[in-house]
């Protein structure tokens, strides 16, 4: 079987992780008998530098006809005086809301062998951290309506509106259950329902939605008490399913207690099994090129295509393990050698390609 897949390797690290991951997929070809083809396109930085835009047309196009994304990351200081709706990070909303990526997968697990990396004393972290974080990706206050106000009696002003539909609170609330299933049967739904309105339809939809998994058991937290119970007991929670603002802030803060930002993958998905797969980290533009970025990242982002949209769920297991293998054999990257010897990227790639 040929998949087509497009890779925007981006900005910074972006191409050097990618890469990796195109090594990797293509040691799983070889050994599993399918055929990847890539068709690499440009998205942020690098796009606005050769075409004037952040998210070409053709991209767009390129990644519609595919059967999914491969991303490294976008952005950099080079674009950081740009305007708003210019800079390199609108690529990424634009590809959400054009590939219709509703869903955004961002699963915070703390290695076995990394356990000590992790900011937390051990003891709350003891036995294992494995949580997911659903974030609704193409509604509430980063796509609401927005604008400025030149005169309010204190003077000039900005507005950004939180609307959510029920419908995409039942989609998003869906894939959280469903997902949960399959793993500790537990929901955290996170909102701000004693303040906002939209909190409130939130809270009453995925309500509706959990009728329909009676194994599954639903919890409801206020954003602001989630954050906290974060980092004092982070092993309550299975799936957290939460809106786009509140998931982007909390994915950040459950990919930084497992210590190994540099090893985390994503996947945002739309109806069907298309989807778009990226490393959590950014673009880190001090180390791009120089052969120290961790491509792990991107590596199980790929696995999780394989996964999600490929339905190929044997090979991404062997990706998976290679990656466990590769830290037991006390192989590191310089973000996780801890003062120990450390192999570059490229060499990181090919040996988790290796033990494939
Ligand atoms: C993320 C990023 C993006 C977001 C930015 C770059 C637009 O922070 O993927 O979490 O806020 O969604
Ligand atoms: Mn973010």
């Amino acid at each position: 079987m040929n998949y087509n897949i497009a890779l925007v390797p981006g900005d910074g690290i972006g191409p050097d992780v990618v890469a990796e991951a195109v090594k990797v997929l293509d040691k799983i070809g070889e050994k599993f008998g399918h055929s990847f083809t890539y068709n690499k396109v440009l998205a942020g930085g690098a796009a606005i530098d050769q075409t004037g835009k952040c998210l070409p047309q053709e991209t767009i196009d390129i990644c519609k006809g595919s059967d999914a994304v491969l991303l490294g990351a976008v952005g950099g200081p080079k674009w950081d005086s740009y305007p708003g709706d210019q800079r390199p990070e609108r690529a990424l909303l634009g590809l959400r809301k054009e590939l219709g990526l509703f869903a955004n997968l961002r699963p915070a697990m703390v290695f076995e062998q990394l356990s000590d990396a992790s900011p937390l004393k051990p003891e709350i972290i003891e036995g294992g951290l494995d949580i997911v974080v659903v974030r609704e990706l193409t509604g509430g206050i980063y796509f609401g309506e927005k604008g400025v106000k030149e005169s309010t009696p204190l003077g000039p002003a900005a507005y950004d509106v939180e609307q959510y539909a029920e419908e995409e609170v039942r989609r998003i609330a869906k894939v959280a259950f469903d997902m949960a299933v399959k793993r500790r049967r537990k929901v955290t739904s996170v909102d701000k329902a004693n303040v906002l309105e939209s909190s409130r339809l939130w809270r009453r939809v995925v309500a509706e939605v959990a009728k329909e998994y009676p194994d599954v058991e639903l919890d409801n937290l206020y954003v602001d008490n989630a954050a906290m119970q974060l980092v004092r007991n982070p092993k309550q929670f299975d799936v957290l399913v939460t809106s786009n603002i509140f998931g982007d802030i909390l994915s950040d803060e459950a990919s930084q207690i497992t210590g190994s930002i540099g090893m985390l993958p994503s996947a945002s998905l739309s109806t069907g099994n298309f989807g778009m797969y990226e490393p959590v980290h950014g673009s880190a533009p001090d180390i791009a090129g120089k052969n120290l970025a961790n491509p792990i990242a991107t590596i199980l982002s790929a696995a999780m295509m394989l996964r999600y949209t490929f339905g190929l769920s044997a090979e991404a297991d062997s990706i998976e393990d290679a990656v466990k293998a590769f830290l037991t054999k006390g192989f590191r990257t310089p973000d996780i050698c801890a003062g120990k010897e450390s192999v570059g990227t490229d060499q990181a790639g090919t040996i988790i390609a290796d033990l494939i």
